[in-house]
């Protein structure tokens, strides 16, 4: 894959999914930049690693606000003037019964898991030139319920719906809309997950996949890769779940 010209954006890319997607879009060529809410130093740090493949630069801008997005979209068009990949990543999974949600983590929930994708698609979309892709961050809780990931698994569920609908309306600008859903990936978040279900990453791989292996961003960057590359797909969901799908409910 050759995208050498290309100019990509990753939101939430301090680490973790987001890290390893910029990364990856670097070394096939692709000038990146990097988003962080607040942590600057994870920022630099992908960014040093970006460096060594392709040119980037890094944006602090919290993305699940209006002017988060609009800020990460200006910086990006001062800069490179276009956006031919945008990556939605930005995300936050937190656990919690649903009936003891306040007000506070409700908002948070949406702005961080769904408001964030929105805002950022129409922000970009008017430096995104024909045959760009837009890719979501979904989940596999948007696909099969996971117990206390009522606010989190919903939204990723809305995700999804939004993926198919954008898809319909900007072919009429030629951008590609698709989503990506994985099951437990090794990072930050997949790992406090494990921790909230008492369960080792080993445990999990070996009773609850057929794989008998958890995902590694490596693979999700992959994936990213596939879809960038696949001209007509467009309007859907890569479920990358390592079988979990078969193995009856997990965490009910
Ligand atoms: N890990 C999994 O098991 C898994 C499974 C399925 C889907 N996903 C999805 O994949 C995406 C990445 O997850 P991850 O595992 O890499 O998570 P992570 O390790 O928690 O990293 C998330 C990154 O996004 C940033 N971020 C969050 N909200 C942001 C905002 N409003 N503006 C800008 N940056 C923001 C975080 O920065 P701060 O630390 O500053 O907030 C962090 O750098 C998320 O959408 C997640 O829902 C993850």
């Amino acid at each position: 894959m050759d995208l050498k010209g290309k100019v990509a954006v990753v939101t939430g890319s301090g680490r973790g999914i987001g890290r390893e997607i910029a990364v990856y879009l670097a070394r096939h060529g692709a000038t990146v930049v990097v988003n962080v809410k607040k942590r600057i130093e994870e920022g630099n740090e992908t960014l040093a690693e970006v460096k060594k493949y392709s040119d980037g630069m890094m944006v602090q801008a919290d993305v699940s606000s209006r002017s988060g997005a609009k800020l990460l979209a200006d910086q990006t068009r001062r800069q490179y003037g276009r956006c031919d990949i945008l990556i939605n990543n930005a995300g936050l999974g937190i656990g919690m019964p649903f009936l003891e949600c306040d007000d506070r983590l409700i908002e948070k929930m949406i702005s961080s898991n769904y408001l964030s994708a929105v805002y950022c698609t129409q922000e970009f979309s008017e430096i995104m030139p024909e045959g760009s892709s837009i890719i979501m961050m979904a989940s596999f809780a948007g696909i099969r319920p996971m117990m206390y990931l009522s606010l989190y698994g919903s939204l990723k569920a809305a995700i999804m719906k939004l993926t198919e609908y954008l898809a319909l309306e900007l072919r009429s600008r030629r951008i590609r809309v698709n989503a990506l859903a994985p099951s437990i990936v090794k990072t930050k978040m997949g790992e406090s997950l494990l921790d909230y279900l008492h369960m080792t990453e080993e445990e999990y791989a070996s009773k609850h996949t057929l794989t008998s292996s958890i995902i590694y961003p490596e693979e999700i960057a992959g994936a990213i890769g596939f879809l960038l590359e696949s001209p007509n797909i467009t309007g859907q969901t890569l479920v990358i779940d390592s079988g979990q799908s078969l193995m009856g409910d997990l965490f009910m």
